[in-house]
């Protein structure tokens, strides 16, 4: 990193960021400073494998050759300008991400959360359009959910932990059990506009929704007249091994969310729809001074180049299956250890009996970044780009992982 820092080690960060930054995250204690492609370094040179990707946002890796040099020429060209004018990436961009989808037309924001609220404002105002003599505002969403951490987004999580102390939450969301069909069916009233889900729920355990249930809720929506949204933060762009999680599940939405991985490590969301439904928002409706950046879009063309390059999602499909394989062994040999595997493509989840937390530091220790969600479920998210040598490392660093917990719980 730069020899100008002003920190001489990792500790010295540590402790200014527990005296400066106020505590809203539990961090493993550790600094970055340089990825390169699936691999990270700390402050003291020690390297690590990335299987996390910095949630799911570095796809293609680390200093990725093509992203790095389409970022940097952006950079320096022109950095910013505002929505009242127009750039080239951010046209190009929007070409792309709906030539490569169901949709026609695309609308930015800076965020997951900030592009659910556009989801939200659209699914309301979508509803008056259609139905103006009715009172539809009101989004059925799932629980164990996770939509990001403005009131809308956060409203529509449902997770009561999300809620405790800052309620009262927005008016206008249903929740009702995820994977069950009956429940949304049944929680339909006169005043639903849109049922939003995620294909995978990823903060909610890695839980992938069954294909037959996105199929019904498919025809509910057409039947109710309802808007479909899917929330594609976390598992889309490529994730899966297709290019749209929709796609993985054969259920085309009315209305599908990007972000994460779009902007190459900065900041940019996507909304995706039918030209049909986004008439519904007019000029003034959506605003944002940075949303759909030219240097986060310039990052993004790069990101969307390269998912459809021929042979790039086969092999992203062959290493998640090589590594949900390999995860399942794991999973046969240490039963009193481990619930289940699951998840799809490269967005796998383990679910652990008890030490989640704990394994994650372990593994940190011995040099393998992974997170843990939803109390004991160890997630994987590795850049898209990883294949089966770096399957089998991380795979071998979990396995002394897993035999050093088991030991330690007979002790
Ligand atoms: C499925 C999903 N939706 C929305 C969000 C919110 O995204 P952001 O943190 O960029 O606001 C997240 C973040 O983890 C997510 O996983």
């Amino acid at each position: 990193m730069s020899s100008n820092s002003v920190f001489k080690n990792s500790q010295e960060v540590i402790n200014q960021e527990a005296s400066s930054i106020a505590k809203t995250f539990n961090r493993q204690p550790v600094v970055w400073v340089k990825g390169e492609g699936s691999r990270l370094w700390d402050k003291e040179g020690k390297s690590y494998l990335d299987f996390f990707s910095g949630h799911a946002v570095m796809d293609l890796g680390y200093n990725h050759p093509a992203q790095m040099a389409a970022m940097q020429a952006q950079l320096q060209a022109l950095p910013h300008t505002g929505n009242l004018y127009y750039t080239e990436p951010q046209v190009e961009l929007a070409k792309r991400l709906a030539e490569a989808s169901f949709g026609d037309k695309v609308m930015f924001s800076n965020s997951g959360a900030e592009i659910i609220e556009l989801a939200i404002k659209l699914a309301r105002k979508w509803a008056k359009r259609e139905r103006p003599d009715e009172k539809r505002y009101e989004i059925i969403t799932m629980k164990g959910s996770f939509h990001g951490r403005t009131y809308g987004a956060l409203t529509a999580t449902a997770q009561e932990k999300y809620h405790k102390g800052i309620e009262p939450m927005l008016p206008g969301f249903k929740y009702v059990p995820f994977n069950n069909f009956v429940a949304v069916a049944s929680g339909i009233t006169n005043q639903t506009c849109a049922i939003m889900v995620e294909p995978v729920q990823g903060e909610g355990g890695l839980m992938p929704a069954d294909k037959k249930y996105l199929q019904s809720l498919r025809t509910l929506c057409d039947q109710n007249h309802l808007l479909l949204i899917f929330d594609e933060i976390q598992c889309g762009l490529g994730r899966l091994g297709t290019r749209h999680a929709y796609e993985w599940f054969g259920v085309t939405p009315d209305v599908m969310l990007v972000a994460k991985p779009l902007g190459g490590g900065l900041p940019i969301s996507a909304l995706v729809t039918r030209a049909d439904v986004a008439t519904a928002l007019q000029v003034g409706d959506h605003g944002s001074t940075f949303g759909g950046n030219p240097v986060a879009a310039a990052a993004g063309c790069v990101l969307l180049e390269e998912l459809s390059k021929p042979g790039f999602l086969d092999q992203v499909r062959a290493t998640g299956e090589y590594l949900a394989a390999k995860l399942g062994e794991l999973a046969a040999q240490h039963p009193n250890l481990v619930k289940e595997v699951r998840g799809a493509g490269l967005m796998l989840g383990m679910e652990l009996k008890h030490s989640g937390p704990e394994a994650v530091r372990q593994a940190l220790q011995k040099g393998l970044v992974i997170n843990c969600t939803a109390g004991h479920v160890l997630r994987l998210l590795p850049p898209l780009i990883i294949g089966k040598p770096e399957v089998d490392e991380a795979c071998l660093i979990l396995k002394q992982v897993f035999e050093a917990l088991e030991r330690a719980k007979e002790e």
